[in-house]
C-alpha cells in the first residue's frame, strides 16, 4: 500500500559567512535567540488588512467554515471547492492544480483561491539529503539551498505552501522522524530552520519561485516517550522554552508565516487542542498573524474514539473531547484556524456557533489569518503556477540544483573513523563497490521523498564506477527489505544471505567500498525502531570483508544515529552518509576518493547501545555525575563509558585541525551587555579541508539546573594547508539567560563558562562573569 492509499484508508476511518574572506577574522552567524527578545515582525500591511476585512464581511458562515477545511487530493474534488474549499494538500498534477484552482476563481461565489501545499521536506523533485543530514553540515547556506530549490520546483506546479521546515528538536534516535529536522540541538535547529525558511521564502513568498514555510509540529514531537511515533510527551515549562521552542521562534523570526500543530499531547494536552502553545504564546507572545494547520486528522485524533472503529482498538483518541462538535471546538478555541483532513469544524461549526460553543470572532480570526496569507502569497493577482503544465517537466532537475544537491550531500557526510587512514581511496585502484546499499536507487531518497523518482537517483556503483580509473566491480551481498509495513521478523539481510559471492568480488579487487545501513522506509513517519544495530546480518558482512584483508571503507546510510558498538573494532574507516538524495552516488565517490574532504559532525549523538538512549550532550547535570572509577553514580553498569560512542559535533577530516587561543574580550558583563569570544582555527594537515568551530556554554550555578554544555556558536571555514583563522562569535543575554518555570526569560549574575573545539567534547575553556 503506497503511503497516501494508507492515508486513505485511514482518513476514511476518521473522515555564514561559510568560507570567510582570505586572511580574515570570521565573524560567526547569530541564531535568532537574540530575536527571542524584541518582537520583529513587521505590522500587518494596511491594504492587505483592508481587502482581508472586506472579503470577510461578504462571507457566510458556511463559506467561513469551507475557507478553514484543507483537504488531501483524494478528498479535493470539484464539490468541496465549488463550495469554497481553502486549500488542498499533496495535490501535485499540475493539470488538476490548475483546473481546481480555475474553479476557485472563476466559479465560486467570492473567487478566493486554494492555497495548494505540500510536503517539499528535502526536495521537490531534486532531492536534497534528508534534513538530518543538512543539520550535519552545520551549513545553513546548504539548508537554505536546499529549501530554494524545493520552492522553486514546487511553486512550478502551483504549489504555494511547504510544510517545511521541521524543526522538531529531538534526543530520540529510535524515533523514526528524527531523520526530518537537524538533530539533538535547539541552537543548530533554529540557525537551519531560519535558513531554511529564508530559502523557501525569499523576501516576498508571492515571488513566482518561493512558497510559504509552515515549521512544525508545535511542539516537542520530537520527544515521544520511548520513541515510538505519535507518543506522549511530558515536559516542563523550562524544557519546553530552552529546549523545544527556540526552533519555532527562529522559523517564525525569519518570516514564516503559517505552522503546524502536532500530534503528540503535551502534558496531557494535544499539540492541536493546546491553547497555551498556539494562542498564549504562537499568536499572542511572537506577535504571529498568520495561521496554524492542524496535523493530519489531529482534530478528530483528540474525540475518545472515533465513531467507527473497525479494528476495535480500546485506545484510539487522546480522549480530551466527548466527540466530533467537542474536538472541533477544542481546536478551534484553542487556535487551530486550518483542519487538514478531519472535518468537523466545518461539519459542527454551525451548530456550535448556534450553542455558543465557538465564537465568530473566533472563526472570524481563524479566516482573516487564512485570507491574510493567501493575500500575501500573491494567490489574488497570481492563482497560478507560472508555467503551464506541459512546461513544469522542464523546471525539474535542472542542473543548477542536481549540482546543489550534490554538494549538499557531500558536505552532510561525517567521517566517524578514519584508521589508517584508509580513506581516501585511490581512484586508479580496482574497487569493489559491495553491499545491500550499493546499487540500490530507491533508498538514496531517504523518507518523504516529495516527487522525487527511484530512477533519478546516480547509484553508489554508479558513482564509484565514473570517478574511478580502475575497474568497478559489484556484489549485493544481502538484500534488504523495502516493507512499508512493520517487518516484526526482521528486515532482510536474514539467515539465507549468503556473503560467498561479496568475498570473492572482493578477494579479487584491491580495495573495497561498503555501502550498508537502513532501508528508507525504516525512517520517518510511524517507523520507529527498537534496536539501532545495522538490521540484518549487516556486521557478519563486515566481519567477511574484514577476513579478506583487502582495506576497506564502510559507507553507512541512515535517518538515524546508530549503534555501532559491534562494527567499530572491525571497519577501520566509517562515512556516514545519511540518506543523500539524487547525487548520491557522485557525492559518495567524491567523499571516497578524496575530491571532497569531509566536514560534516554529528548532530546528533551516536551510541554504544540503544540501551543508552536518550543520551545527548546538552543534558542537565546530576549529583552523582558519572564516573568509570566510581560504582554509585548515573552510568550502566554494562556499557564502558560514560559517554555515546561518537559525540554531538564529532566528526574527522583527511587533514588536521588545531583550535586554540580562545579569548574573551572581557571578564565581566552587565546582564544586557555582550562580550565577544574568539578562537584561532588552523588546517595542521596537507589538504585543504573544513574544520566547524564550535563554541558551548555552561551555566555552573543557577537557579535551575543547567545543561553541561549548550552550544551557542559555530562556524564551518574551509583553510588550506598551514592556514589560519580567527572567528570570533558575540555572546548576550540570549545566550547567557534562560527561561525558568515560570516562562520568564533570566539572566542571573555569576560566572559563565566558554568552552570552545571542534565538537561538544570541547575543552579548551574561559570564563566570564554576569555582573
Ligand atoms: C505528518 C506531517 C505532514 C502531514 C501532511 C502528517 O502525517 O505528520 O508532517 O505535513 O502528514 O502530509
Amino acid at each position: 500500500m503506497s503511503r497516501f492509499s494508507l492515508r486513505a484508508a485511514i482518513a476514511t476511518v476518521l473522515v555564514a559567512v561559510g568560507a570567510a574572506a582570505a586572511g580574515g577574522v570570521v565573524a560567526a552567524t547569530r541564531s535568532s535567540d537574540e530575536a527571542a527578545l524584541q518582537p520583529i515582525r513587521q505590522p500587518a500591511d494596511r491594504s492587505i488588512e483592508s481587502r482581508v476585512n472586506s472579503l470577510l464581511s461578504q462571507m457566510t458562515v458556511e463559506e467561513k467554515l469551507q475557507q478553514v477545511q484543507l483537504l488531501p487530493d483524494f478528498l479535493a474534488n470539484e464539490t468541496e471547492v465549488r463550495k469554497g474549499l481553502g486549500s488542498v494538500l499533496s495535490e501535485t498534477r499540475p493539470a488538476r492544480i490548475r483546473e481546481l484552482q480555475r474553479i476557485a476563481v472563476e466559479e465560486t461565489r467570492l473567487k478566493i483561491p486554494l492555497l495548494f501545499a505540500f510536503d517539499t521536506i528535502h526536495g521537490f523533485r531534486t532531492i536534497f539529503p534528508i534534513p538530518l543530514g543538512t543539520g550535519a553540515s552545520f551549513d545553513p547556506e546548504m539548508a537554505s539551498e536546499d529549501a530554494r530549490y524545493g520552492a522553486r520546483e514546487s511553486a512550478a506546479v502551483g504549489l504555494k505552501q511547504t510544510y517545511a521546515p521541521m524543526v522538531d528538536v529531538s534526543h530520540e534516535p529510535r524515533w523514526g522522524r528524527i531523520s526530518e529536522a537537524a538533530g539533538e540541538d535547539p541552537y543548530l535547529n533554529s540557525v537551519l530552520a531560519a535558513a531554511r525558511v529564508k530559502g523557501t521564502q525569499g523576501t516576498d513568498y508571492s515571488e513566482r519561485d518561493r512558497l510559504a514555510a509552515s515549521p512544525k509540529h508545535l511542539v516537542a514531537y520530537g520527544e515521544p516517550d520511548a520513541g515510538r511515533d505519535y507518543n506522549t510527551t511530558d515536559l516542563s515549562e523550562q524544557q519546553l522554552r530552552n529546549m523545544y521552542l527556540p526552533p519555532f521562534k527562529a522559523a517564525i523570526d525569519a518570516g514564516a508565516d503559517t505552522a503546524m500543530c502536532s500530534f503528540n499531547a503535551i502534558n496531557g494536552v494535544p499539540g492541536c487542542g493546546n491553547r497555551y502553545t498556539m494562542t498564549e504564546i504562537l499568536k499572542r507572545e511572537w506577535d504571529f498573524d498568520g495561521f496554524i494547520e492542524s496535523d493530519w486528522t489531529a482534530v478528530a485524533e483528540m474525540r475518545a474514539c472515533p465513531p467507527v472503529n473497525p479494528a476495535n482498538v480500546p485506545e484510539c483518541g487522546h480522549g480530551v473531547a466527548a466527540d466530533g462538535p467537542a474536538a472541533a471546538a477544542l481546536a478551534l478555541s484553542s487556535g487551530v484556524d486550518s483542519e487538514m483532513t478531519s472535518t468537523l469544524i466545518r461539519d459542527f461549526g454551525a451548530q456550535l456557533l448556534d450553542e455558543g460553543r465557538i465564537s465568530m470572532s473566533r472563526l472570524n480570526d481563524a479566516v482573516r489569518r487564512i485570507l491574510r496569507v493567501k493575500f500575501r502569497a500573491g494567490l489574488f493577482e497570481n492563482p497560478y503556477a507560472p508555467f503551464t503544465p506541459e512546461e513544469t517537466e522542464a523546471q525539474m532537475l535542472r542542473p543548477d540544483a542536481v549540482a546543489a544537491a550534490r554538494k549538499a550531500a557531500g558536505r552532510s557526510m561525517v567521517l566517524l573513523q578514519n584508521e589508517g587512514p584508509v580513506l581516501p581511496l585511490d581512484p586508479s585502484k580496482n574497487t569493489a563497490v559491495i553491499g545491500p546499499l550499493a546499487d540500490n536507487q530507491h533508498d538514496m531518497l531517504g523518507p518523504w521523498w516529495g516527487r522525487g523518482a527511484d530512477g533519478d537517483v546516480v547509484t553508489v556503483r554508479a558513482g564509484i564506477a565514473q570517478q574511478s580509473t580502475g575497474a568497478t566491480t559489484y556484489a549485493e551481498g544481502c538484500k534488504l527489505s523495502n516493507l512499508e509495513v512493520p517487518a516484526w521478523n526482521g528486515d532482510g539481510c536474514g539467515p539465507e544471505a549468503d556473503f560467498s559471492e561479496a568475498v570473492a568480488v572482493a578477494q579479487a579487487a584491491d580495495q573495497v567500498v561498503l555501502a550498508l545501513g537502513e532501508t528508507r522506509e525504516m525512517s520517518g513517519e510511524a517507523n520507529a525502531r527498537s534496536t539501532l544495530d545495522l538490521p540484518g546480518r549487516q556486521e557478519e558482512l563486515i566481519q567477511a570483508i574484514k577476513a579478506t584483508g583487502k582495506p576497506f571503507a564502510v559507507v553507512l546510510f541512515s535517518g538515524r544515529p546508530l549503534a555501532l558498538e559491534n562494527i567499530v573494532g572491525d571497519a577501520p574507516a566509517i562515512l556516514e552518509a545519511w540518506f543523500p538524495g539524487v547525487q548520491a552516488g557522485p557525492a559518495v565517490a567524491d567523499v571516497v576518493f578524496g575530491k571532497v574532504n569531509p566536514g560534516g559532525k554529528l548532530p546528533a549523538s551516536f551510541p554504544y547501545r540503544v540501551g543508552q538512549v536518550p543520551i545527548h550532550y546538552n543534558r542537565l547535570p546530576t549529583g552523582r555525575p558519572c564516573n568509570k572509577q566510581v560504582k554509585w553514580n548515573s552510568q550502566h553498569r554494562d556499557i564502558p563509558s560514560c559517554d555515546p560512542l561518537f559525540v554531538f559535533g564529532h566528526g574527522l577530516s583527511y587533514t588536521t585541525f588545531e583550535v586554540s587561543n580562545l579569548q574573551l574580550s572581557s571578564s565581566t558583563v552587565p546582564r544586557n551587555g555582550s562580550l565577544r569570544a574568539s578562537v584561532d582555527v588552523a588546517n595542521t594537515g596537507s589538504r585543504t579541508g573544513d574544520e566547524v568551530v564550535q563554541v558551548y556554554l555552561r551555566d555552573p550555578v543557577a537557579s535551575i539546573s543547567q545543561p553541561v554544555r549548550r552550544l551557542r556558536g559555530f562556524e564551518r571555514v574551509t583553510l588550506d594547508p598551514g592556514q589560519r583563522r580567527t572567528v570570533t562569535f558575540t555572546l548576550n543575554r540570549s545566550d547567557f539567560g534562560f527561561y525558568d518555570n515560570r516562562g520568564r526569560f533570566v539572566v542571573e549574575p555569576g560566572p559563565i563558562e566558554v568552552y570552545a573545539g571542534n565538537s561538544s567534547a570541547a575543552d579548551m575553556k574561559q570564563s566570564f562573569t554576569v555582573r
